[in-house]
């Protein structure tokens, strides 16, 4: 076993924290962009509103929250992973977004949020991988202010599809889908948020929303081997495949993207939550 796969049979966050991860982080985010930014209209985002992104890694729904809130709004983004998180907000900063700030924190100890209440509490692919995701939610409730908003998005991987079908795409889907077990995700947390939000003692959302993306295998490709070569660490400690298993789909996600470029794969449905606390 290597240090890498060795670290990461204790990690409980399967995705690793480097640089190709980072990278395929942002990529996904400007993938979401539109489904993101379409709930923050709807909820009515607007200058001089204050915002949380809890997990908010690369820090890209932090920008789509500023260029909604302005000068006058605030942005607190917070995050486990500070070396993430420090490039998101010189990201921000260099391009005039000085209303951001970064909090580095693990939202299931037990600390109070920075900056708390704010207008609007929003988390995307955070939920997905925290086992404590119900008193995360709670927390999270009660950092919203009266007459604030709580948004949720998050990932039902069985949404995820290839038209033809090819076994590659089915076997990485497996591997990916075993590494976030193996550590304790939900891989349909998106179709459990009404249910979460009951659980939290948040009550019904007041909303939802299903989004999904469909591309060519051409383009899309890169998000199936991405995210696998993320796990495959995780993958490789809990057994969930081998090296020579891997190197196998790597090497037919290669082969069925030249033969099949027009194929069509469906992104994982990202499904949204929300709810606006009463006003005292
Ligand atoms: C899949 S990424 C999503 C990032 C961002 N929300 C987005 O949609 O682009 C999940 C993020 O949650 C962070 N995270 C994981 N566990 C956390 C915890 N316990 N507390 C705070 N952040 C956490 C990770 O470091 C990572 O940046």
């Amino acid at each position: 076993m290597s240090t890498t796969e060795a670290e990461r049979r204790h990690d409980r966050y399967a995705l690793g924290h480097t640089p190709e991860e980072y990278d395929r982080l942002r990529a996904q985010a400007r993938g979401w962009e539109a489904a993101t930014g379409r709930l923050l209209d709807q909820l009515g985002l607007a200058p001089g509103a204050s915002c949380l992104d809890a997990g908010c890694g690369p820090g890209e729904t932090m920008r789509l929250m500023a260029r909604r809130v302005g000068p006058t709004g605030r942005v607190l983004g917070i995050d486990t992973d500070s070396s993430l998180g420090a490039m998101a907000l010189a990201s921000l900063h260099a391009t005039g977004h000085r209303q951001c700030f970064f909090h580095s924190q693990d939202l299931t100890a037990g600390e109070p949020i920075p900056r708390a209440p704010f207008d609007l509490v929003y988390a995307r692919l955070l939920l997905f991988h925290l086992p404590q995701r119900v008193s995360v939610l709670a927390r999270l409730w009660d950092a919203v202010a009266p007459g604030g908003h709580l948004l949720v998005q998050d990932y039902d991987l069985r949404g995820i599809s290839m038209l033809p079908e090819l076994d590659t795409v089915t076997e990485a889907t497996r591997v990916i889908t075993g590494a976030f077990g193996a550590v304790g995700a939900d891989v349909h947390v998106g179709a459990r948020l009404p249910q979460l939000f009951v659980q939290a003692g948040i009550g019904e959302p007041h909303g939802t929303d299903v989004a999904g993306r469909i591309e060519p295998l051409a383009t899309g490709r890169a998000l199936v081997e991405r995210t696998f070569r993320s796990v495959l660490p995780t993958a490789l400690a809990h057994g969930v495949t081998t090296e020579a298993a891997a190197a196998t789909v790597l090497a037919s996600i290669d082969r069925d993207a030249t033969q099949f470029p027009d194929g069509q794969m469906v992104w994982p449905l990202l499904i949204g939550a929300w709810k606006r606390k009463e006003r005292a």
